[in-house]
């Protein structure tokens, strides 16, 4: 069965109900122009405005976006302001987004761009490939959506929908999986109207082509979906089986002295780079959880503490391992503290804690530390009750 598409689909990956890629299109995008979610970014056409959105919507999902992107812009409103300002204050405002290198390519592209010898956004994927945090699909979604030009932008709801309509059965994950997905992807763009179709396709999974209970009745390629056709819609895009995440035991230490806590700061690149926490670290085996404790911070900031009452017990999962955070309330007993296995280190009243940006789970430290407000379990480890220096 030929297939009059755009991109035109190798022979073996013919189309959908033999209809043409172009009926295709027009379908998907008069389904769009009527059913599209109504979203902050796509009544901009300020790049700058457009890029942050992509940015944070690459990994995260639009509701949780939602909640940042507006206060994100009022405090950065430009490439210039964002350029200016310190990577504090910008992980500051990405707290809780998660995926914090996000936030720091994003504020090294800002310093970037807005430098006034080397400084613009380039226009080719190549330009945009070799700039800090801009990979495959974030190159797609801005050369579509900022600059109008033909490409396709592949995130997780394009591949389910792609997948289905096409019942691509290669995993998505692997290299002919993608190459499938792209294929399929450029068989159907609408030259001149790409942001549009990424964007259309990006709704169409996130509002019918769902990954569990799909809404093939209101989706309008109802009628061309070769998965529904076959009764795979609930099986693809094929998944392969994930591994149980490995688990570790942190310890950390909530170190008081005279009424203040002893935060530290994150290495600026790899897992949660430049944010601050209470000092610890991953439990050795045989070793105990206060002994952990001890040892990590005599490592981190070469001081002595004595370890005191746990004071919260934390389950925590980051994409590729789980932890159990044991935080323990602990007194300083003696050093000077020194930047070893960190970047920075301050004495903090817990009122000021705010002012720094927490990665979730010390976060919830500090919420623990706020209810012992009315009444710490041992008075004689909280010496200092909180918000009453
Ligand atoms: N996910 C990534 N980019 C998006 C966009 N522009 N609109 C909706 N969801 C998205």
């Amino acid at each position: 069965m030929p297939c009059a598409s755009w991109g035109g689909l190798p022979k073996r990956m013919i189309l959908t109900a033999g209809e043409p890629g172009a009926r295709l299109t027009h379908r998907l995008l008069a389904w769009f122009s009527e059913n599209s979610r109504s979203l902050p970014w796509r009544f901009t056409s300020d790049p700058y405005a457009i890029v942050v959105a992509e940015f944070m919507l690459h990994q995260t999902r639009v509701s949780t976006v939602l909640a940042y992107y507006d206060r994100f812009l009022q405090r950065f409103p430009s490439w210039e302001a964002l350029a200016r300002s310190s990577l504090d204050d910008v992980l500051k405002s990405w707290e809780g987004m998660g995926y914090y290198a996000r936030a720091r390519n994003l504020h090294r592209l800002a310093r970037q761009v807005s430098d006034p010898y080397r400084g613009q956004l380039p226009q080719s994927k190549e330009a945009l490939r070799a700039l800090p945090g801009i990979g495959e699909y974030t190159a797609g979604a801005i050369l579509s959506m900022v600059f109008g030009q033909d490409e396709p932008a592949i995130d997780g709801n394009v591949r389910r929908v792609l997948s289905r309509l096409f019942a691509l059965t290669a995993d998505p994950g692997t290299h002919p999986g993608r190459r499938q997905i792209l294929q399929a992807a450029r068989s159907l763009l609408p030259p001149g109207q790409a942001g549009t179709f990424n964007q259309a396709l990006m709704d169409l999974g996130a509002l019918i082509c769902t990954p569990r209970h799909p809404a093939c009745p209101a989706c309008p390629w109802v009628e061309n979906c070769l998965a529904r056709q076959r009764g795979l819609q609930d099986e693809l895009p094929i998944r392969s089986p994930s591994r149980p995440l490995p688990h570790y035991d942190v310890a950390a230490a909530v170190i008081w002295r005279e009424g203040k806590i002893l935060i530290a700061q994150r290495p600026p690149s790899g897992l949660l780079g430049g944010l601050w926490e209470f000092p610890g670290g991953k439990r050795l085996a045989d070793e105990s959880l206060k002994d952990c404790a001890a040892r990590e911070v005599r490592e981190e900031l070469l001081i002595e503490i004595e370890v005191g009452p746990l004071l919260a017990r934390i389950d925590h999962a980051y994409t590729h391992f789980r932890i159990t955070l044991h935080a323990f309330t602990c007194r300083y007993e003696g050093g000077e503290p020194r930047a070893i296995g960190c970047t920075a280190w301050r004495w903090v009243r817990p009122e000021k804690l705010d002012q720094y940006a927490f990665p979730a789970a010390n976060r919830r430290i500090i919420d623990q530390l706020r209810q012992c407000e009315t009444g710490p379990a041992d008075q004689a480890w909280m010496p200092d009750r909180i918000g009453q220096e």
